[in-house]
């Protein structure tokens, strides 16, 4: 008899922290995503979900940290430093569900860097014409000076000109280069780099032979719930200063 009280009891307790963590749930996925960093409790509830499965969906490309691979062209996602949007958690979510380049009619898949080396660089835009192998160590030399580094001053006056000129390279990341997270172009003055180190061959790969990173589509296999909390852990790791991110991460 005590024992089935006792029995009683322990499922009503289960009972009341299934109904608890279900109404966080529910109040997860009707909340406005831009919202929900600054409630503690639903930042709290989301974050340790969303570490999970950032661990088996997304770690294997962006690093258990999410620091990313520049080897594969694989975006930090800790730096605060975004292709797309501005790092709300609406944009996050946004790439979480159509991926990037993805084949998702939905996708983020806006522009493709051009393969400048080759005879057609560009599959979608016929106006976009090859450049000489000259044209490109110009390039290369004008973009190692944006980003503070030694460079050939000749050839990088050359490089400015073809840039905003005949490459049409300020066409998508913009005329002074500073790219257009609108469509993914990145920024080519600062420190941070998709590809490689962002040197003299890495430079000269990404402009001859172009790039087309893929992050894939996450509507088919994670629930509407699943990328909301997985977003979250995304946007956490981007703001350190988050008192959930503190206490997940054992910073002070
Ligand atoms: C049609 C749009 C478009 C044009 C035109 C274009 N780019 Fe890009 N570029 C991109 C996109 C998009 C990426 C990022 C590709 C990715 O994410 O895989 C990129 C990436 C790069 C990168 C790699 C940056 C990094 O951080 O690793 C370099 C370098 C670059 N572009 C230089 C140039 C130069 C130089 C030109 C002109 C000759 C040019 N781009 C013209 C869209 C463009
Ligand atoms: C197969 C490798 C791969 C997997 C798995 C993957 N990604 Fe990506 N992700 C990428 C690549 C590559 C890019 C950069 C695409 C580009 O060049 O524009 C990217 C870009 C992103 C971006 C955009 C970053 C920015 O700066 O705007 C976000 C956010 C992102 N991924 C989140 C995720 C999340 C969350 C998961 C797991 C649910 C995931 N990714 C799984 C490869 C991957």
């Amino acid at each position: 008899m005590r024992f089935s009280l006792f029995l009683a009891a322990v499922a009503c307790l289960a009972a009341a922290v299934l109904l608890q963590v279900s109404a966080l749930g529910s109040r997860l996925l009707r909340a406005d995503p831009d919202a929900i960093p600054a409630t503690e409790a639903l930042m709290a509830f989301a974050l340790g979900r969303g570490k999970a499965l950032f661990e088996v969906r997304c770690a294997a490309c962006h690093g258990i940290s999410g620091t990313g691979d520049a080897a594969r062209g694989v975006p930090d996602l800790s730096d605060g430093d975004w292709l797309y949007g501005t790092g709300l958690v609406s944009d996050i979510e946004q790439v979480i569900r159509y991926g990037i380049r993805s084949f998702h009619p939905k996708a983020w898949n806006l522009a493709i860097m051009p393969a400048y080396g080759t005879a057609q660089p560009s599959v979608r835009d016929a106006k976009i014409l090859p450049l000489s192998p000259g044209n490109i160590r110009d390039l290369v030399e004008f973009l190692m000076s944006q980003q503070g580094r030694a460079a050939d001053a000749a050839s990088t006056a050359r490089g400015a000109e073809i840039f905003v000129g005949a490459g049409g390279c300020y066409d998508c990341h913009a005329a002074d280069a500073k790219g257009d997270s609108a469509i993914g172009a990145p920024n080519l003055t600062d420190h941070i780099t998709l590809y490689g180190d962002g040197g003299r061959a890495a430079l000269w790969s990404s402009i001859a032979y172009g790039r087309h990173g893929v992050c894939p589509a996450w509507v088919a296999i994670l629930s509407p719930a699943e990328i909301r909390e997985t977003a979250i852990f995304v946007y956490s790791l981007s703001h350190p200063r988050s008192p959930a991110k503190a206490a997940l991460l054992g910073v002070q």
